[in-house]
């Protein structure tokens, strides 16, 4: 199959890693060594945006998503690398003093506009009004939906799949478990596993919104790029699990036991996993399948997302 044409902006292939906690060996494939300061899952789905806002030759980038987004700041990086400007529309409050993923935007003195969530809900249509705007006075604008989650940015992901099946520690796995935000990622694992013929389980693990609703979500991005791309293959539903009641704190607070595990966990592996993403998608991950066999093989999929840390600071400063 020919895959579109990407950038190469990630530091790609991202190693596979043994690691021991709760006298369990499991592996982790290190998607948050993408590279520094793009780190993340971000940055796949980016490749493959980014050359189409080229092609399309857009002045200006539209994207959206949590004040910590992860994406919006991968996008202001890579945008930027390529002398495109972005204006970012964030679910938040404007805030004295900007840390963590918001810091590295204000950095790079990107345009922002910060909306209610109530306003966030039409995200899209406020995107698409102010791209016609701009357009009017002849300014190409490129609109990314959140997360970077559609026909093109999934590709970030087919080709993860592509990456990962010639890695010898996959082939031992039964399965892969990651973080689910906006469904891209493993819309993408879901069309590279039917590509590739895999037939491996995968759990994601959401933080925002609950599995009936995800489905949904990962269904039509899943659909999107079946139709653009013109693929000839079906996602299989079944091997994809779905978790709920691992956010339940909400998607932008962290509960004290998983900023604890997270401590723990860095403590025994040198490995910072985020308060948003990784650390929930962990818990999941700990109650399921560690301590009870020396040796897991799920993989683990540390999709990023380092910055969030600095922004609960508070959090994680004490014992
Ligand atoms: C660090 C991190 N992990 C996982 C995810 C989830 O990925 P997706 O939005 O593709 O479901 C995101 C983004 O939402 C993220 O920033």
């Amino acid at each position: 199959m020919k895959f579109p044409t990407k950038l190469h902006l990630a530091n790609l292939p991202t190693p596979i890693q043994q690691v021991e906690y709760k006298n369990t060996k499991f592996l982790i494939k290190r998607d948050d060594y993408t590279g520094s300061e793009f780190s993340g899952n971000k940055i796949r789905k980016l490749e493959y945006l980014l050359v189409d806002a080229k092609r399309k030759k857009a002045g200006t980038i539209f994207t959206c998503g949590g004040e910590q987004s992860n994406h919006c700041r991968a996008t202001v990086l890579a945008a930027s690398k390529l002398g495109i400007k972005t204006k970012l529309f964030l679910w938040g409050k404007k805030r004295k003093h900007a840390t963590g993923n918001l810091l590295i935007s204000n950095i790079m003195d990107v345009e922002t506009e910060f909306l209610t969530l109530k306003q966030y809900k039409n995200v899209n249509s406020i995107m698409a009004k102010q791209s016609d705007l701009r357009k009017a006075s002849n300014e190409k604008v490129y609109i990314i939906p959140t997360g970077g989650s559609n026909a093109q940015g999934v590709w970030g992901y087919i080709n993860f799949v592509e990456e990962i099946s010639k890695q010898p520690e996959f082939k031992k796995s039964k399965g892969i478990l990651c973080a689910n935000g906006s469904g891209g990622t493993i819309a993408g694992i879901l069309l590279g596993f039917a590509i590739k013929g895999i037939r491996k389980k995968i759990f994601g693990v959401n933080v925002i919104g609950d599995a009936k609703e995800m489905i949904g979500v990962i269904n039509s991005i899943v659909e999107e790029c079946l139709y653009t791309y013109k693929l000839k293959v079906k996602a299989d539903y079944s091997l994809l699990e779905l978790m709920d009641g691992y956010s339940n704190e909400g998607y932008k607070r962290t509960s004290p036991e998983k900023v604890c595990l997270i401590k723990d966990f860095a403590r025994q592996t040198g490995i910072i996993l985020d308060p948003t993403y990784t650390g929930k998608a962990f818990y999941a991950y700990n109650e399921i399948f560690l301590g009870k066999n020396k040796r897991n093989n799920i993989l683990f999929i540390h999709t990023g997302g380092l910055f969030g840390i600095f922004a609960k600071s508070k959090l994680f400063f004490d014992n």
